[in-house]
């Protein structure tokens, strides 16, 4: 095996979200020596006490800023000598793709396209650049196969989030093979545990049952997933970084597979909820994969193994959940059956009002009648022309 590949100073991009967070404070527990800039711009679904861990950390530093702003991204490879790229900031949520993707284009893929092209002009800087992709490239699994996708399979996206993650793909491809800039790239399964926020299944499950409310489930709940707890995946991120070989991709992923509808009943069982009476089947996602099997023996080659049981995993997770119930202040938005964040963001203001907190009143007001909210709302409505479409129906 060639010899490891030690950073000095790397840029880990959307670290106040949920992966990224883990590996931040796993490399800055685990390596003082490395220093650790931080780019992210602090939309919805981040949260700066994810990196609470490793704030006061003489080696970290954290910079508010979008990475599709060429002029802060070169501005920090140049001050801060960066010289290893850890790319996770993106829009995450397949839900909301299916309402503005166009923000997705715009974060996933054109983001992307900034960072590379700043490493570019770097000239020879940069040694590393490591690009988080998703399972979800490769679209769909047959349900009976028996063989996981690997790395050399063809990527065949069927959301507009996925396509966005394959799309920046396909120019951390090119960068690598035209400018000879040393890339890597993941794809992984499903990730749960602490700092998630909760538009994403898991802690929204989570955050639902222990007010003992309704678990809505899109579809069947026949969809099968693969999570990985993010522990695991952060230590993933370190083998890759250190011993990862440039111009290659790892699937980052468990052979075990769960139902929604199993994870819906195990939260449940958690605590103690009937599931025949608190799991509710919703209206599904315009498109839903039936499942994404991964081969995950190249990861495996470098040393890396799950650790972490799913009962155990989901048990730290439920813990940490309890203990902090309100982490991202009021997410009520978030524990709808089809939330749209993207279009309901905190941050706007409706008359000094937070709109999403306009708007998911209105809806528990006016139930699922949508030409009400618009006439009440023409002007916040004409841009949020999305929620229309997707006006949740109430759940207690
Ligand atoms: N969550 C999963 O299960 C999973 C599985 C496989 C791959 N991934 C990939 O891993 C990465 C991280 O996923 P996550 O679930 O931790 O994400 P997340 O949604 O929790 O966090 C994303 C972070 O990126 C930041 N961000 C978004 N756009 C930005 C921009 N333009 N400039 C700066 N910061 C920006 C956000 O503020 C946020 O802090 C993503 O690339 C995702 O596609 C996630």
């Amino acid at each position: 095996m060639a010899s490891a590949y030690m950073p000095k100073n790397i840029l880990i991009t959307g670290a106040a979200g949920f992966i990224a967070s883990h590996v931040c404070n796993r490399l800055i527990r685990n390596y003082p020596d490395y220093k650790i800039t931080v780019l992210d711009k602090l939309d919805y679904c981040s949260n700066l006490k994810n990196l609470n861990p490793t704030r006061s950390s003489g080696n970290f530093k954290f910079i508010k800023g979008d990475i599709c702003n060429a002029d802060i991204v070169n501005y920090i490879l140049l001050t801060e000598s960066i010289d290893t790229i850890m790319h996770f900031a993106a829009q995450t949520h397949v839900d909301n793709s299916f309402g503005n993707s166009f923000e997705f284009t715009q974060n996933n893929i054109y983001g992307t396209h900034v960072l590379l092209e700043a490493c570019k002009v770097s000239g020879g800087q940069v040694k590393r650049f490591i690009h988080v992709s998703t399972d979800e490239v490769y679209g769909e699994t047959e349900e009976d196969a028996v063989v996981g996708n690997h790395e050399a399979c063809q990527l065949l996206p069927t959301n507009p989030y996925s396509a966005t993650k394959a799309g920046a793909e396909m120019l951390v491809m090119a960068y690598g093979r035209s400018y000879g800039l040393p890339v890597i790239t993941t794809r992984g399964n499903n990730v749960y545990g602490p700092n998630q926020f909760p538009e994403k299944l898991i802690p929204k499950f989570f955050l639902l049952a222990m007010k003992g409310k309704i678990l809505p489930i899109h579809g069947d709940g026949s969809n099968v997933r693969s999570y990985l707890y993010c522990e695991d995946v952060a230590e993933a991120f370190e083998v890759i970084l250190h011993r990862g070989e440039v111009g290659h991709v790892y699937n980052i992923g468990t052979k075990k597979e769960r139902r929604v509808i199993d994870v819906a009943r195990d939260i449940c069982n958690l605590f103690s909820l009937d599931p025949d009476t608190h799991i509710r089947f919703v209206e599904n996602r315009p498109f839903n994969d039936q499942r994404y099997y991964l081969d995950d023996q190249k990861l495996k080659s470098l040393g890396w193994v799950e650790k972490t049981t799913w009962e155990e995993g989901l048990r730290k997770t439920m813990d940490w959940y309890v203990k902090n119930p309100d982490w991202w202040g009021d997410v009520s938005g978030a524990l709808l059956p089809h939330p749209r964040m993207l279009t309901m963001p905190g941050v706007e203001k409706n008359n000094g009002q937070d709109v999403r907190k306009v708007v998911v009143n209105k809806i528990t007001q006016n139930g699922n009648d949508g030409s009400k909210l618009k006439e009440e709302f023409p002007k916040l409505l004409h841009i949020k022309e999305s929620l229309i479409k997707y006006v949740p129906e109430p759940i207690n």
